[in-house]
């Protein structure tokens, strides 16, 4: 694909890649979506890092962004070690399954690796990763919440190859997403976008499927 050029985030851009998100994002996991209000707040959260928030664009027009927070894993004796966890991550949907996805993916831990980073974990769809060098949070001993608690949608990368050296640790989030529990406020800045039509799509059944379930063998 021609006239790419994937750049810092600047301010200017900041509502057009909230309504790139909202378009992505909705009707996906939810009916509706509130990726566009995490967006909005995350970029005054303390794990916010604006060095690794990028934008695609094409012939001049945002078509696709990747946001990252500090997160940490900690090992059984309470060492703590900072990594980081992007998302979210959204291609607009006309340009979707070309690769564009993995570009910025690709392009943020070029970047990151060069920060001193060597570990990337997040939810997601492990369809959309398993491709790109990602793998079960349970091959890495990275539990969720209990010891031994493997979630399906837990997914890790090292940046750095054997950067995870087969301790047990705990995967500590950023609480930047706590925003959207906030239902009320979520859906206020939703009013501020176009009206747009909350369905059920089946994805939603596929990301309740891997957002309940934890890898047990
Ligand atoms: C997920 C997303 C960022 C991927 O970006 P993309 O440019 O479409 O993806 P890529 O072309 O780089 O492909 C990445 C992998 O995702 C999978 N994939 C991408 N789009 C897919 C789709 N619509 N359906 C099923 N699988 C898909 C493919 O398996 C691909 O792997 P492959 O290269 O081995 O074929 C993009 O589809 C998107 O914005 N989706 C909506 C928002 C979202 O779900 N964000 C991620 C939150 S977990």
């Amino acid at each position: 694909m021609k006239n790419l050029i994937i750049r810092l985030e600047e301010e200017k851009d900041y509502r057009a890649v909230e309504e790139l998100t909202r378009e992505a994002f909705w009707n996906v996991y939810k009916p509706g979506a509130d990726e566009h209000y995490f967006v909005h707040k995350m970029r005054n959260h303390p794990d916010f890092i604006p060095e690794l928030a990028f934008v695609l664009e094409k012939d001049g027009k945002i078509i696709g962004n990747i946001m990252y927070t500090k997160a940490w894993i900690e090992d059984e004796n309470g060492e703590r070690k900072e990594i980081l966890s992007f998302g979210p991550l959204c291609v607009a949907p006309e340009y979707q399954r070309q690769k564009l996805g993995k570009m910025l993916i690709e392009h943020s831990f070029d970047v990151a690796r060069k920060m001193g980073y060597d570990v990337n974990i997040n939810f997601g769809n492990p369809g959309n990763y398993v491709s790109r060098g990602f793998v079960s949070c349970k091959k890495k001993n990275i539990s969720f919440v209990t010891p031994g608690n493997f979630p399906t949608a837990l997914l890790v990368c090292e940046l750095v190859p054997n950067a995870l050296d087969g301790r047990k640790w705990m995967y500590i989030p950023s609480t930047a997403a706590d925003c959207c529990e906030d239902t009320a406020a979520v859906e206020l800045f939703d009013k501020t976008f176009m009206p747009k039509e909350k369905k059920w799509m089946p994805s939603q059944e596929e990301f309740y499927i891997y957002s309940h379930s934890s890898v047990v063998r």
